[in-house]
């Protein structure tokens, strides 16, 4: 028995040496600013460290090349047969044209951003297996397309993201293998009809956020595979034009649709879009969502930052919904029943709440986080929460109730409780007994009113030494 406890620590303590001794052998910069192993990482480099071509770096598949002063990768700097490089936030100016050369057939994924190129490096033009290029935060000038064309038999995902694109890079449609394409923060205005004339079937993920666009694109309506569609940060006044998504090919198919800050006043009916999972319509300006329009495929929707007087009726009826956001709306009152029981997450804050009645959060028992925060509530029946068995976090700060709500006592000891009011809290003798017992076993919540509105501390009112 004892032999073979030793014998196994033998073989962990070999174990470690080798990791320990391979993560030395691999490291073909001695610079102390990488760090080294299958994925190299170099942070605030003022250049790339000579390489050094004893070390074996056939394990290294990845470099980072993070912050710092590098302006240029010449030929050889790099080690052979990465399959990811990403330079991060880097003043690069000058990518030699063999730089990748030693990784020609074997890079996939080229991440760049904050560079100073002035255009796409011809050094992309030598990889004959590059799936997935990135290129964030800076400003290209001269789009030399053939070099992009030279990936086309290669290239599935594409993302030109705030790198001044100033229209529909027609060009796209020579990269006849797109899936995923996301052209986000850039003045694109228009989308032309025959965009996505040969990515119609591939094409899975777009994203054309604050693309400055007024219309929606006609072009989508070509689109036959399409699962994630990203439009926020767009002006969009004619529902109408909401035909091009609900209308489509997709529609049965789309899962995700973010439609955030687009200035919308009234919501599409977006009922067709049968197997939708998350539907974003934060930071518009929507007073009200007429009963189906909303599809019950749903499992997480964002409506914060509306001008909601009342929760959507189809809310009620999303069997599978779980997260709901309605912060920052104008929420007075909240019918019987107006959430699925399948919710868990449910963020009521920032609304005009004043009573929160037996009722309201009825049959809610998988919920596990409900914020109520910068409401006026002045009321919580006695068993508001009754119905919460699994609730962990309770916001409940800026209420305007006067006195410790009971319902508080029936909430889990485990709970982690916020609770203030701008009110003073006056505090009736003796304290319920229920809610002493309650404080007594859940310890002192971090955020609670400390003094009565007698001066006396809430702590001894709780513990029943009452004044
Ligand atoms: C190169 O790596 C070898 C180990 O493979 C090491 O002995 C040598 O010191 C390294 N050279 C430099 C310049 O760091
Ligand atoms: C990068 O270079 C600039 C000027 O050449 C210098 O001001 C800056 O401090 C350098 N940054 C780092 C992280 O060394
Ligand atoms: C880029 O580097 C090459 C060789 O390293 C050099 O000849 C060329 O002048 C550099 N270009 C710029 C714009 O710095
Ligand atoms: C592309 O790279 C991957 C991973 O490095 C490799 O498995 C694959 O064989 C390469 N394809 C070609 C055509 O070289
Ligand atoms: C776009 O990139 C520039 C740097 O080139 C950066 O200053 C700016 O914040 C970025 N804009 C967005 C929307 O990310
Ligand atoms: C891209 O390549 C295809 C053929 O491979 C060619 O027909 C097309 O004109 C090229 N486009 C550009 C912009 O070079
Ligand atoms: C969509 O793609 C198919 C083949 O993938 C093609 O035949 C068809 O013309 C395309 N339709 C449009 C509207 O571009
Ligand atoms: C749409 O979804 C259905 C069911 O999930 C699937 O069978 C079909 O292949 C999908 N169509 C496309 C174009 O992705
Ligand atoms: C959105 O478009 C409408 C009409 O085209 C215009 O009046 C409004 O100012 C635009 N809003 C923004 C935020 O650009
Ligand atoms: C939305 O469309 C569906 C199906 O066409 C229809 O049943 C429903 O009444 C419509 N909803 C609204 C609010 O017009
Ligand atoms: C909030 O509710 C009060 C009545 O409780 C009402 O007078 C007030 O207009 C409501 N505020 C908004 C912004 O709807
Ligand atoms: C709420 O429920 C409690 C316990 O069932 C009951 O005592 C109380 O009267 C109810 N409150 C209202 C306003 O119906």
């Amino acid at each position: 028995m004892m032999e073979s406890i030793d014998h196994f620590h033998t073989a962990l303590f070999i174990g470690v040496m080798c990791v320990v001794q391979t993560m030395g052998e691999i490291c073909p910069y001695s610079d102390p600013g990488c760090s080294c192993g299958p994925y190299i990482t170099c942070y605030n480099l003022q250049e790339i460290p000579p390489i050094n071509t004893t070390v074996d770096s056939s394990q290294v598949t990845s470099l980072i090349f993070e912050e710092g002063n590098i302006t240029s990768i010449s030929d050889n700097s790099l080690p052979p047969g990465l399959s990811s490089l990403n330079l991060y936030h880097l003043p690069l100016a000058n990518i030699s044209d063999d730089a990748f050369d030693a990784s020609a057939a074997t890079l996939q994924d080229i991440y760049i951003s904050r560079a100073n190129l002035y255009s796409f490096p011809t050094a992309l033009k030598k990889l004959t297996n590059l799936t997935h290029l990135s290129f964030i935060d800076s400003v290209i000038q001269d789009w030399d397309t053939a070099t992009l064309n030279q990936s086309a038999a290669t290239l599935e995902n594409l993302a030109l993201i705030n790198v001044s694109l100033p229209a529909w890079p027609s060009w796209i449609s020579d990269l006849y293998l797109l899936r995923q394409v996301d052209l986000s923060w850039n003045p694109l205005r228009n989308i032309p009809n025959d965009a996505f004339s040969s990515i119609n079937d591939s094409l899975t993920d777009l994203n054309l956020k604050g693309t400055d666009l007024t219309h929606i694109p006609g072009a989508l309506s070509t689109l036959l595979s399409l699962r994630i569609l990203d439009l926020q940060n767009n002006n969009f006044t004619d529902l109408s034009e909401f035909q091009y998504i609900t209308g489509s090919p997709f529609a049965h198919n789309l899962s995700v649709l973010y439609l955030d800050f687009d200035g919308l006043t009234r919501v599409a009916n977006f009922s067709s879009l049968a197997a939708l999972i998350t539907l974003s319509l934060s930071s518009n300006r929507i007073s009200f969502v007429p009963a189906g329009s909303l599809p019950t495929s749903l499992t997480t929707l964002y409506l914060s930052n509306n001008s909601l007087a009342s929760v959507p009726e189809d809310v009620a009826s999303m069997s599978k919904l779980s997260s709901l956001y309605l912060s920052t709306n104008i929420i007075g009152e909240i019918e019987q029943n107006a959430f699925p029981s399948s919710l868990t997450i449910l963020n009521l804050a920032n609304n005009n709440l004043t009573i929160i009645t037996n009722t309201t959060f009825r049959n809610l028992n998988l919920v596990t986080s409900l914020s109520l925060t910068s409401n006026p509530i002045s009321t919580i029946s006695s068993a508001a929460f009754s119905d919460l068995v699994s609730l962990q976090y309770l916001y409940l700060i800026g209420s305007q109730l006067t006195e410790i709500p009971l319902a508080l006592a029936l909430l889990n000891p485990r709970i982690n409780l916020y609770f203030t009011t701008t009110e003073q809290l006056s505090c009736p003798c003796p304290p319920n007994r229920q809610l002493s017992e309650f404080f007594t076993s859940v310890g002192y919540p971090a955020i609670f009113p400390d003094v009565c509105e007698d001066g006396q501390s809430v702590t001894s009112y709780l513990s029943g030494q009452c004044q």
